[in-house]
């Protein structure tokens, strides 16, 4: 039976599991795979569940042996997912979290050098979205925003910079909230509130050139937008 498409983020696409309605199954999408192969996934998990354990739904990663160095990662569903933003961070109880979080980040990265990712492709697109909302109507919006959301919709899916291809529907749509994409509100079998749902760590010590640089980038991103739209300091 074909898996049924659940959603689908910069590293993967999100499955759900024919057999187990409560797991979701994440399959690298081809430039991800170039740099996170089953032995990265495997020790990423490891490092997450030592820093983030009580906020992880369950994980696993396994090989899939149809393709050398290939690896599906599968993973507890988070239902009523919500990713945070703004609003929900009003409520005391998941402001905690969010900041318990943002805790223990600063100790991975101190200990193991390695962190979180918060805001995710998604949460950048609507971040950035949510800044040019005071340009709707304007001869901005017809002559740059609408033509470079059409063009960012349309070229080549899987380029490394390509903003999200749904920006122009969250766009028509007004959905202009900023948004943290990598933590979500929701339930598991045990609990209720945020979770991680995002385990491709940045790590800033004994991985290449290309890592230190992909996590430099992250960092200084994550930084600046979790202060600009969500008040909080990494
Ligand atoms: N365990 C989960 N429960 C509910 N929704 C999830 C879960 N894992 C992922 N998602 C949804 O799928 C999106 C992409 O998943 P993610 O693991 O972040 O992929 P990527 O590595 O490509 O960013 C998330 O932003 C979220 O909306
Ligand atoms: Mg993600």
């Amino acid at each position: 039976m074909p898996l049924q498409k659940y959603a689908e983020g910069a590293g993967h696409e999100v499955f759900e599991d024919s057999e187990d309605p409560d797991v979701l199954v994440k399959k690298p999408k081809p430039l991800h795979k170039r740099h996170f192969d089953f032995h990265r996934v495997q020790e990423d998990l490891r490092l997450a569940h030592k820093h983030f354990g009580d906020y992880l739904p369950e994980t696993t990663v396994q090989k899939n042996d149809a393709i050398k160095d290939d690896y599906l990662v599968r993973q507890e569903r988070i239902y009523n997912a919500q990713h945070i933003n703004p609003v929900l961070l009003r409520k005391d109880d998941i402001r905690t979290d969010v900041e318990s979080i943002l805790h223990l980040n600063r100790a991975a990265l101190d200990v193991d050098g390695c962190g979180l990712d918060f805001i995710g492709l998604e949460g950048s697109g609507k971040c950035v979205l949510a800044s040019a909302e005071k340009l709707r109507g304007s001869i901005v919006e017809t002559l740059l925003i609408r033509p470079g959301l059409y063009f960012g919709k349309t070229i080549e899916r899987g380029t490394p910079l390509n903003f999200p291809r749904e920006a122009e529907d969250w766009w028509k749509r007004g959905e202009t909230t900023p948004e943290i994409s990598n933590l979500v509100y929701g339930e598991s079998k045990n609990r209720q509130g945020v979770f991680v749902i995002d385990l491709s760590l940045v790590r800033t010590r004994g991985l290449g050139m290309y890592e230190k640089v992909r996590s430099g980038v992250l960092q200084c991103w994550n930084k600046h937008l979790l202060r600009k739209y969500f008040d909080l300091t990494m």
